[in-house]
């Protein structure tokens, strides 16, 4: 059995992936460190909760870190503070768990020699042309926009800094944005379709012309278990379905989805500094490893997420009226 430690496993991406490792990556003994922030949910891994071991601990604490560290052959860094807006909001605690977080862990792998992945964002980039085919590469210059973005942007150079320096064997992925079950109703897609739930109006930012290329959560993960079997130490991925869509024609998807009239949304203050686009190019994930998104299909991939929120209002409703709260007191 392989020991792997999962930060940020109650998370969106990291619920998923802790499931999808044991269903379909039974050789790894999975432990899972997770502070159980707001954006942290335990029921979302009950289902394997017999498979796995779970901590409930702070990224930042370097002892418990360091014992959790020393029992794993491998690390999976997922833990961090996630929502763009929240960052603008109050940056603080951004700073700290992305980039003391992400040092703390960086410490602690390094003291033992350790396999680390780090998750990470195509955010980092900054943004592309709105009308431009430009799409960001391993290579592009890193020129974040928010203080989420220049945090994670922070912890990846810190992870490169760590690999060159000390030779720590890691190595990183920039994902573009996911969406699928267990997302956090803050985010974009999740928000509308639990209004819609609701029979409330759905809410977009600005003009609406902003580019996303939405990638399902399960094949983020399987590229991570990619990379993590055959990535070289010390490279990039990227990582992105290639399907461009702007959020208008994202939430005309939904609600033609959901049976509503396209066109039925209410445009709110635009979020300072919005991102206009942004595209990943997957070449050397694809090349190199031979990635394919098996959920490509944006049409196919919604159908079944809203389907999944609609069946799992348990999981999202106790938190619906704290989250707009928060967005009425931003005025988005
Ligand atoms: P999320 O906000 O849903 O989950 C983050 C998890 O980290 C939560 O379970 C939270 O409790 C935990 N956490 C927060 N602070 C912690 C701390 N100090 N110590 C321990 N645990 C802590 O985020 P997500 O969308 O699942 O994103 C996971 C990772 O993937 C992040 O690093 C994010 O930057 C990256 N990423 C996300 C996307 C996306 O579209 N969601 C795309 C690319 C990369
Ligand atoms: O690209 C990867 C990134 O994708 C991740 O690193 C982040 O963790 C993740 O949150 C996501 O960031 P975005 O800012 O792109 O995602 P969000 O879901 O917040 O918003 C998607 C787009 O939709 C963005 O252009 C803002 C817009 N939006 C968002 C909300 C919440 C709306 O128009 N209305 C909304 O209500």
């Amino acid at each position: 059995m392989t020991r792997m430690l999962v930060t940020g496993g109650a998370g969106f991406i990291g619920a998923n992936f802790v499931r999808h490792t044991v269903r379909h990556h039974p050789r790894y003994r999975i432990r899972v460190l997770d502070a159980l922030t707001y954006a942290g949910d335990e029921r979302a891994l009950d289902p394997v909760a017999d498979r796995i071991e779970f901590v409930r601990g702070d990224v930042c604490d370097a002892g418990l870190v360091d014992e959790l560290v020393a029992d794993a052959d491998v690390v999976v860094h997922l833990a961090a503070e996630s929502h763009v807006d929240n960052s603008l909001d109050d940056p603080s605690p951004f700073v700290r768990t992305n980039l003391l977080g992400t040092f703390t862990l960086l410490e602690a792998v390094r003291r033992h020699d350790r396999r680390l992945h780090h998750v990470s964002t195509d955010e980092v980039f900054g943004d592309l042309g709105a009308g431009s085919t430009e799409r960001f590469t391993e290579t592009t210059r890193y020129d974040p926009s928010s203080p989420y973005s220049a945090t994670k942007a922070g912890s990846d150079l810190l992870v490169r800094a760590w690999v060159r320096s000390y030779g720590v064997r890691a190595t990183l992925s920039n994902c573009a944005n996911n969406y699928g079950p267990f997302q956090h109703i803050e985010k974009f897609i999740p928000r509308q379709v639990t209004n819609l739930l609701l029979g409330r109006p759905t809410k977009l930012y600005g003009t609406g012309e902003n580019v996303r290329e939405w990638t399902h959560v399960d094949d983020h993960n399987a590229a991570v278990h990619l990379i993590l079997e055959r990535g070289r130490i010390g490279e990039t991925y990227l990582v992105g379905s290639g399907g461009e869509q702007t959020n208008k024609q994202v939430l005309d998807l939904v609600l033609e989805l959901m049976d509503q009239a396209p066109g039925s949304y209410e445009h709110v203050p635009d979020r300072p500094g919005h991102d206009l686009r942004y595209a990943a190019d997957s070449t050397k994930l694809r090349t190199e490893l031979g990635w394919r998104p098996r959920h490509a299909d944006l049409r196919a991939g919604l159908t079944r997420t809203i389907e999944w929120y609609r069946a799992n209002e348990w999981w999202w409703k106790p938190d619906k009226d704290t989250t707009e709260a928060r967005y009425r007191r931003l005025g988005r």
